[in-house]
């Protein structure tokens, strides 16, 4: 908020002591004709349903308003806000802004997806992993600075432990469990100015891994084995302050400890998002955690990462889809990668590796539907990997925006990796951010990184860029 509009909020009798609209604004999952503008009130003063006013202009200064609305911001959502603008022009800006209390919030920009028949190219950033104590968001910093239409966060977007020694910023509490817990955690997050930022400038198409929860939790089974019943209770609180804190639909409200979060997004005829959950219905680690073999549990038929729905779901939306491109927003690695150097096999068993029986049913069904050109997207691993899926797919492996720290330079690792696994193509194990261009003919992944994350500030370069061209599942490098 501006200084000036502060003190004219304080010359009428005011609401509110200090800012509201501190953890900002954001806006997400746009179609050709609505988007989703959030925010969420937070101050000592709030008192039970209050009026929280939207505006949305064509213009940056706000003077053209085309749309305006009203929503109950109330504790039992803490004082989250979802308003669903609908009734907009397609591939346009929009600027928008938050009322409450007589104070503003500061204005947001934010664009709708292309008309159905649009030939748009699609620019668009993806992200995970934003471990807040080991390291600054430099990378968003650089990302604000892109032009871009969208931002997609792969998950990982807090994470659930406590407070550790010896990192660059601090977890503001022990392990989250409770409702409260995971709000202040995002509370925390939110503090940052970059991520902010970034948030402020571009629609983002969300979506989480684990540590929105609990560490490679898996449905309703966490990893040092809680009973179901306080495993959900804590999955519910989770959830809830997840909803609370995302540009989400109010359709993508929770109900108890179930929140369907996959869903998709058309953007003309360049591309469509398939924006998966791979935590939500999974089957337990059929080979349990860790590197090893693939272990024959992992090849029962039974075995889901996607839950059947969501499968069926995903094969049928791509197989419809008449866009060039059918993008997966996935989370955990889905290219069979052995990581383990000389003799014998090791895979992550978290992974789709894991789960090869639904691995193979997805390359199965691939190779015969012949959906438009499957390129796949990842998180989790805080590296990057850039593969061919057999010869039905391509996979970009974004790194983290900090997990894991400054990150190291691996030549001879990339090397032994590509020995062991001759569909893949690049591997660093830097932190950054992956940005995309895609248009009818070509998929442009640009791979940007940052030398440090411990110490603010620094530089951003394009290590590597890869290109596939429709029709042709392989890596090109650019
Ligand atoms: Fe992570």
């Amino acid at each position: 908020m501006h200084r000036r509009e502060f003190l004219l909020s304080l010359a009428a009798a005011p609401l509110f002591k200090s800012n509201p609209f501190i953890q900002g604004i954001a806006s997400g999952d746009p179609l050709p004709d609505s988007i989703v503008l959030w925010t969420r009130l937070e101050s000592p003063q709030l008192s039970s349903g209050l009026e929280v006013e939207w505006i949305l202009a064509e213009d940056e200064g706000l003077k053209k308003i085309v749309k305006r609305g009203k929503e109950i911001a109330s504790d039992d959502l803490g004082y989250s806000v979802h308003a669903d603008v609908k009734g907009l022009k397609p591939a346009r800006w929009y600027w928008y802004q938050f009322r409450c209390g007589g104070v503003e919030s500061e204005i947001g920009r934010t664009r709708t997806a292309p008309a159905p028949g649009s030939q748009d190219t699609l620019r668009f950033a993806f992200a995970s992993c934003q471990h807040y104590e080991q390291g600054y968001y430099t990378a968003y910093e650089h990302m604000a600075k892109e032009d871009l239409q969208l931002v997609v966060h792969l998950g990982d977007y807090i994470y659930e432990g406590g407070i550790s020694a010896n990192r660059p910023r601090k977890h503001n509490s022990p392990e989250i469990v409770t409702l409260n817990d995971y709000r202040n955690r995002y509370s925390l997050y939110r503090s940052d100015a970059h991520l902010r930022k970034v948030h402020q400038l571009f629609p983002w198409i969300v979506t989480w891994d684990d540590h929105e929860v609990d560490n490679n939790y898996a449905d309703d089974k966490e990893e040092r084995g809680a009973s179901r019943e306080s495993f959900l209770e804590r999955r519910a609180n989770a959830y809830q302050a997840y909803y609370e804190h995302m540009p989400l639909r109010k359709s993508s409200l929770p109900r108890g400890s179930k929140l369907d979060l996959y869903r998709r997004f058309d953007f003309g005829k360049t591309a469509r998002i398939h924006v998966l959950d791979t935590r939500q219905y999974r089957s337990d680690q059929p080979c349990g955690d860790g590197r090893k073999p693939q272990c024959p549990a992992a090849l029962d038929p039974s075995q889901t990462m996607l839950g059947e729905t969501q499968e069926r779901w995903l094969m049928n939306g791509m197989k419809e889809a008449r866009q060039t491109w059918n993008v997966l927003a996935n989370q955990v690695m889905f290219a069979k990668t052995d990581v383990k150097p000389g003799d014998g096999q090791e895979y992550s068993m978290d992974q789709w590796s894991g789960y090869e029986a639904a691995r193979q049913r997805l390359i199965r069904n691939w190779r015969e539907a012949k959906p438009n050109n499957p390129v796949i997207l990842t998180g989790d691993i805080h590296s990057n990997w850039v593969s061919e899926v057999e010869d039905v797919a391509v996979e970009f492996v974004g790194t983290s925006i900090t997990s894991g720290g400054d990150g190291v330079e691996l030549p001879f690792a990339e090397a032994n990796f590509k020995k062991e696994n001759p569909g893949l193509h690049f591997f660093l194990a830097k932190r950054g951010y992956v940005s995309c261009l895609v248009d009818q003919k070509r998929y442009e992944s640009n791979y940007r990184i940052v030398p440090v994350v411990t110490t603010p500030g620094g530089p951003m370069e394009t290590r590597a860029k890869f290109v596939v061209e429709s029709g042709r599942p392989k890596i090109q490098r650019g």
